[in-house]
C-alpha cells in the first residue's frame, strides 16, 4: 500500500510548524516546498532528524521551487496545504494580503493541478477563505476537494478562552465560529456549550461578548505580541485536525471555508463563494455541508460577513479576468 503523502507548500513559520506536527503524529510522509533556496531541505532534513526520538516513521522532504521542476514532486500528494504568502505585520488586515497573496495562490493552483490533480487542498494563506475561492478558479477542482482554514483556528481560539474563564478542560468545550476568517466572523453562542450546558448558563452577556471580541481579533493580538509575523502554533494544530479528518477519514465535524452552491446556497444566502460552515471532513475533503438556523440577530452578523468575503471575491474574479 502506498504511504500517505501530505505536501505543504510554504515553508515559513505556519508549514514548518504544521510539517513538524504532521510528521509526529505519523500522518504520512511530509513534502515541503519554498521559493527560498535551501530553507525546505534544511527544515526538513531537520525534521527528519529528531523522528527517532519521536519513535514516528514519516519522513520529511524539503524542495526549493526556484527551480520549478521541483514542483513535480508534487506528484502522487493526497493532501496539499498552502501556506504560501506573506502574513500580517501589525496595523494590517487579513484583506491588506489579497493582491500579494493572489499571486502567488493563482502559481501554486497552476502547479498543483498540473502534478496532484487528485489532492484534497486546504488553503491557509490569508485571506484564507478569498485564496480558496481563487485556488478553485485557477485549479478547476471539484469545490469539495477544498477547504480553508479559519474555524477550525477560530474556534479552538474561543474554546481556549471559555475554557480559561470558567476554569474547565478545554476537552470539555464544544464553540464554533463561522463566516469569513476575518474580524466580522460569527463566534456562535446558541451552539456553544461547555460538558452539554449552553455557554449562556454559564456566563453573563457582559462576559460572553468580552470573550467573543477578544477571539474575533484573535488573530491580531498574536500579531501585536510577535510584530515581525502572525500565528503559527494554534494555525498548525488546526491544519493538522483538518488533514488527520482526511487522512484517517474520521469524518470530524469542524468549520472551515467551503464552497457553497445548491441548497446550501440557498440556506446561505451566498452563492458560490467560499466561506466558514460547519462541514464534516472526510477523506474526500468536503464530505458534508451543515445547515444551521440563524435567529434574527445571528442572520444580521451572518449577512455582513458574506457581504465582505463577496466583495473580495469579486477581486479575485477582477484579478483573474485580467
Ligand atoms: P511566513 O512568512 O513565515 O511564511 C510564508 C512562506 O511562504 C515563506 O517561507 C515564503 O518564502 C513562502 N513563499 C512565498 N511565495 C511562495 C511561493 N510562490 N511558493 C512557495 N512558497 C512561497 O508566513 P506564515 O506565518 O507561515 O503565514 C503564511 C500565510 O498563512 C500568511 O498568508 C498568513 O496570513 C496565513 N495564515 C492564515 C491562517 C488562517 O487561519 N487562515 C493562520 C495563520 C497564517
Ligand atoms: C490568524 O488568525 C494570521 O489569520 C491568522 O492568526
Amino acid at each position: 500500500m502506498p504511504r500517505t503523502k501530505i505536501s505543504v507548500i510554504g515553508a515559513g513559520n505556519v508549514g514548518a510548524t504544521l510539517a513538524q506536527f504532521l510528521a509526529l503524529k505519523e500522518l504520512g510522509d511530509v513534502y515541503l516546498f519554498d521559493v527560498v533556496e535551501g530553507v525546505p531541505e534544511g527544515k526538513a532534513l531537520d525534521m527528519l532528524e529528531g523522528q527517532p526520538h519521536w519513535k514516528s516513521d514519516s519522513k520529511v522532504y524539503g524542495f526549493t521551487t526556484v527551480d520549478r521542476s521541483k514542483y513535480e514532486n508534487l506528484k502522487g500528494s493526497d493532501v496539499v496545504v498552502v501556506t504560501a504568502g506573506l502574513a500580517r505585520k501589525p496595523g494590517m488586515s487579513r484583506d491588506d494580503l489579497l493582491n500579494k497573496n493572489l499571486e502567488i495562490m493563482s502559481d501554486v493552483a497552476k502547479n498543483v493541478k498540473q502534478y496532484a490533480p487528485e489532492a484534497r487542498v486546504i488553503v491557509v494563506s490569508n485571506p484564507a477563505d478569498i485564496m480558496a475561492y481563487a485556488f478553485y478558479k485557477v485549479s478547476g477542482f471539484k469545490p469539495e476537494r477544498i477547504m480553508g482554514l479559519g474555524g477550525s483556528l477560530d474556534s479552538a481560539r474561543f474554546r481556549t478562552f471559555l475554557a480559561q474563564e470558567l476554569n474547565v478542560s478545554v476537552e470539555d468545550v464544544l464553540a464554533f465560529v463561522i463566516g469569513g476568517h476575518g474580524d466580522d466572523m460569527v463566534p456562535f453562542i446558541r451552539y456553544s456549550s461547555v460538558g452539554g450546558i449552553p455557554i449562556s448558563n454559564l456566563l453573563s452577556k457582559e462576559k460572553i461578548d468580552e470573550i467573543i471580541k477578544r477571539t474575533r481579533f484573535g488573530g491580531g493580538e498574536i500579531v501585536n505580541y510577535l510584530k515581525t509575523g502572525s500565528a503559527y502554533y494554534a494555525p498548525g494544530i488546526s491544519i493538522t485536525a483538518m488533514a488527520e479528518s482526511i487522512v484517517r477519514d474520521k469524518m470530524r465535524v469542524i468549520p472551515c471555508a467551503a464552497y457553497l452552491s445548491g441548497s446550501h446556497a440557498k440556506h446561505y444566502g451566498a452563492e458560490g463563494i467560499f466561506i466558514g460552515v460547519p462541514i464534516k471532513i472526510g477523506s474526500n475533503g468536503v464530505e458534508q455541508i451543515m445547515d444551521i438556523d440563524f435567529n434574527e440577530d445571528e442572520l444580521a452578523l451572518w449577512k455582513k460577513t458574506v457581504d465582505s468575503v463577496r466583495e473580495n471575491c469579486r477581486k479575485v474574479d477582477e484579478f483573474l479576468s485580467k
